[in-house]
């Protein structure tokens, strides 16, 4: 026997009673004549302690061989503390050791096992086994382990099946770039790792299941961010004979319960926004919600007044920022910095300040005397104190620009608690995105997704216009989640598959097993996948979901501990009929 009692659970009613306690040795602090030992399991801490008018001197002695990370196993009496620590649930005792037992040395860890810890990322990565044991990030893996519970649990109640689909599946040209995988035993062939269960769902629906769901992992060969991993997880969903408003319903149900079981928050209905309504108003399909500063555009009051950076943009727009027309020259500066950053990509940033005596001070009053100001001041529905943002220029990069400024502007102002919750259901994307480069239409969500019913002639006549049955869930500026209502009819999809620029030989190729299927009674269906590392960040207040999964890889896409991708031996590669350079 190993222990009678976890780290995290004796109280003072367990005064007096023996125990046994195996864990690692979290720190040691020797006073000369007593001694404590911090032992830490995953349930928390408990106090051992050594006196030498009570403990064995040779007990004493051991424990002053033990490092950090030591795991051992003591026995003893539980005994109220002297000096109680209201900050652990076990802060009221201490165990008076009578037996102990190393059952496992450990070199000196290469960092600190402790909150603050003095490791850096890479060396918490390559050594992720140990940075696991710190509580912060046990803290996340448990936030994730709950949260698949719940979901399953609701779904489950809600009469869906998970069924696993396979992993080894076909490279698609859609997309993002697929992870492929050789296969041994059809030569110069390859398998490819699925980007999300999409066909498979679908296919599902076609055999009756209805209502599936699957928490599953995607591989997707893209470039990576804090809320990018190579191989992340979705809460893969779809239904049969549903509406977009059933598959909203369902699934606004699950994000429900999920804050209110796991955070014990409770969420109000959530809006739903049109696509053309969020980038209007916020200049983005991702719209963080938390704060106003809405969009308001000025071109039609600011043309032809002589101020040319005004005149010749396609669009001129800007925000109301509460309180801060007392900004410096200096803080103007860094504003003006921000948003001329090429990531940002605006050419500079015009002001004018709404004064608390009423007049207002801009960087265009060259060009604009006090009357304009206020006819800007009132469509802005500005007050005094309140300082205006404006930017001009090709209206995508302007309002891709002005979200930027936005959102530096909420975070300086500190308007994102990451406490509220501010979901939004955002609806009619566009059907199709036309490339430059490649001279073709792609599929904004992905080519199984149903143009509006009515707007299905526009595929012919004019595509760029088609609205399709499309839905995000976005939470606090993140994109949590995305679906569609689906094609289920061979000749629309068969459409679809047109417009993308796929002969038929090539749809056929590709999709041919989806094409056929639809010829065998495909209900109406449609679903939706959500981003489950990023809910888990959401939920435990983080950016990153790399926090969120036991063993991450780093933006190189490189798992540093187990040194991953590396190379194959040349055999492997002879098997595999794979040719190196
Ligand atoms: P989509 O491509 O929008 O839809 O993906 C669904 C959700 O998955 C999350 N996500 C990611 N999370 C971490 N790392 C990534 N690289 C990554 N890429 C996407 C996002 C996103 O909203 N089959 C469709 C869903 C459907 O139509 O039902 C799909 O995969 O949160």
């Amino acid at each position: 026997m190993y222990r009678t009692h976890t780290c995290g659970e004796l109280r003072i009613e367990d005064v007096s009673k023996e125990v046994m306690l195996s864990g690692w040795v979290q720190r040691i602090r020797d006073k000369g004549g007593m001694l404590w030992i911090d032992l830490r399991d995953r349930y928390g801490i408990t106090q051992l302690i050594f006196n030498e008018s009570k403990t064995d001197a040779d007990i004493i002695r051991k424990a002053r061989t033990f490092g950090r990370e030591y795991v051992i196993q003591a026995t003893g009496i539980v005994t109220e503390r002297f000096s109680k620590n209201p900050n652990i649930p076990t802060g009221e005792i201490e165990i008076v050791v009578n037996k102990l037992t190393v059952l496992n040395p450990s070199k000196v860890p290469p960092f600190t096992i402790e909150n603050n810890t003095d490791g850096g990322e890479d060396l918490r990565m390559k050594f992720r086994y140990l940075d696991l044991r710190r509580s912060v990030v046990k803290k996340n893996i448990q936030l994730r382990h709950k949260l698949m519970q719940h979901t399953r649990s609701y779904l489950d109640g809600q009469q869906f099946i998970e069924i696993e689909t396979p992993v080894l599946i076909k490279s698609t040209p859609e997309g993002a770039r697929d992870f492929v995988v050789p296969s041994r035993m059809n030569p110069g062939e390859f398998y490819a790792l699925p980007q999300s269960p999409q066909t498979f769902k679908q296919l599902l629906m076609i055999s009756g299941f209805d209502k599936y769901y699957q928490i599953v992992k995607c591989f997707r060969d893209e470039d990576l961010r804090a809320d990018r991993q190579p191989e992340f997880t979705q809460i893969d969903c779809e239904m049969s004979f549903v509406t977009r408003d059933d598959v909203l319903d369902t699934f606004e149900g699950l994000i429900k319960h999920l804050f209110s079981n796991v955070l014990d928050v409770t969420l109000d209905t959530f809006p739903k926004m049109t696509y053309d309504d969020a980038l209007s108003i916020y200049g983005t399909d991702k719209p963080d919600i938390r704060f106003e500063m809405k969009f308001v555009e000025l071109k039609d009051l600011v043309e032809g007044k002589g101020f040319r950076v005004f005149d010749d943009a396609g669009l001129v727009v800007g925000i109301s920022v509460e309180g801060c027309a007392g900004y410096s020259r200096k803080q103007l500066d860094a504003l003006t910095d921000y948003v001329k950053r090429p990531q940002v990509g605006a050419k500079g940033l015009v002001y004018v300040k709404y004064n608390e005596d009423g007049t207002f001070k801009s960087s265009v009053d060259k060009f604009f005397n006090q009357e304009q100001l206020a006819y800007w001041a009132e469509r802005f529905q500005a007050r005094p104190g309140d300082l205006m943002l404006i930017l001009a220029g090709d209206s995508s990069t302007t309002r891709t620009a002005l979200s930027l400024l936005r959102l530096h502007m909420g975070k300086t102002l500190e308007l994102m608690n990451k406490k509220d919750f501010l979901p939004l259901w955002i609806v009619d994307f566009p059907l199709l995105e036309w490339d430059e480069e490649t001279h073709r239409y792609y599929a904004m969500h992905h080519p199984f997704t149903s143009p509006k019913p009515e707007d299905i002639e526009k595929l012919e006549t004019d595509p760029d216009k088609a609205k399709a049955n499309a839905y995000d869930l976005v939470i606090n500026g993140v994109e949590i989640g995305g679906g569609s209502i689906r094609i289920h009819d061979r000749k629309l999809q068969q459409k679809m598959f047109d417009t993308l620029g796929y002969t038929k030989e090539e749809s056929n190729q590709q999709f041919g097993f989806l094409l056929n299927a639809f010829n065998y009674g495909a209900p109406p269906h449609g679903g939706i996948a959500f981003g489950f590392d990023r809910l888990c960040a959401l939920f435990g207040g983080m950016d990153s979901i790399r926090d969120f999964i036991a063993f991450p890889k780093n933006n190189s896409g490189r798992d540093v501990m187990i040194d991953s991708p590396a190379s194959i031996s040349e055999e492997q590669l002879r098997e595999l009929s794979i040719k190196m350079r």
